[in-house]
């Protein structure tokens, strides 16, 4: 039985270190979460953002847009808060209802306030091993190996997925660590013959038991990225959790793997936006 990094601690503990550093900051780092719509999952995701804010002492300034409310203005309360000294952290959730050009959003946030890292500053930065953020998710996936001491040096790691948000960034900081990558996604032919080359595999599609057993190389280490919502509310991975436990040496639980780690890497970058540009 492989073990389980768990996510939901060591995000508990990052979330606890950051408090205590807040305690002796003269004002507490400020974070704007703008949310255009009524997307009942992107609620949530704001709503839990909220929550860490609170656990971590950071203050949260939520902007609850109406759909109609247009790009232009969206863009004018982004250059506001981008003079905002009071904000050290702006993000927009994604995604916006139709009309809006997301790209152009995220280009109006300031590079130092950029706490998501999907400013096209910050995504280059990663390139070269240069940067102020990093994005959330491939950052909580680096903090979990490094917590539990699984050195990416010198390993084959198998992202599959290419998204801008997670699998292209999660691909450059592994390769930053000196592993060797392969890039997986919709249209690679033979998945399988990849996945299972994999010392370390990162799953990051949203399908559903997209990875079962025999794609899996024994001793492995597997981290599921996936979300898949269950028609009876439960929430599941993009792994066959129960078999790849069986060959895995190290897996993610979904809930309480990267999702967690993804949310204390955000308060981590609030904080270190306010500790690095104070205003
Ligand atoms: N929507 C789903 N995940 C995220 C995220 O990490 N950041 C933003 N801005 N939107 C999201």
């Amino acid at each position: 039985m492989a073990i389980i990094l768990d996510g939901n601690t060591l995000a508990k503990s990052i979330k606890k270190d950051i408090k205590s550093q807040v305690g002796n900051m003269m004002a507490p780092p400020g974070l704007a979460v703008i949310i255009v719509g009524d997307d009942p999952a992107s609620h949530v995701y704001v709503k839990n953002k909220k929550k860490d804010c609170l656990a971590c002492g950071i203050t949260s300034h939520e902007f609850d847009l109406p759909e109609d409310t247009g790009q232009e203005k969206l863009l004018a309360l982004i250059g506001k808060l981008n003079n905002d000294p009071n904000i050290h952290g702006i993000l927009v959730q994604s995604p916006l209802p139709e009309g809006y050009n997301i790209q152009e959003v995220f280009q109006r946030i300031s590079p130092k306030k950029d706490v998501d890292a999907f400013h096209i500053n910050s995504a280059g930065g990663i390139l070269r091993g240069e940067y102020s953020f990093l994005p959330c998710t491939p950052a909580g996936v680096i903090a979990l190996l490094d917590h539990y001491n699984i050195d990416p040096m010198g390993k084959h790691c198998v992202v599959v997925g290419h998204s801008n948000i997670v699998g292209k960034p999660m691909a450059m900081m592994l390769l930053n660590r000196n592993a060797t990558v392969t890039i997986c996604h919709i249209h690679t032919a033979d998945l399988a013959a990849h996945t299972r080359q994999a010392d370390i595999l990162v799953c990051a599609v949203g399908k559903l038991d997209l990875i079962t057993a025999d794609m899996v190389k024994p001793g492995a280490v597997v981290i599921d990225v996936g979300i898949n919502r269950l028609e009876n509310g439960k929430i599941r991975g993009d792994v066959d959790f129960e078999a790849v436990s069986e060959i895995a040496s190290h897996i993610t639980p979904v809930p309480g793997g990267v999702g967690p780690m993804t949310r204390a890497m955000l308060m981590l970058n609030t904080l270190n936006s306010a500790l690095t540009c104070p205003q």
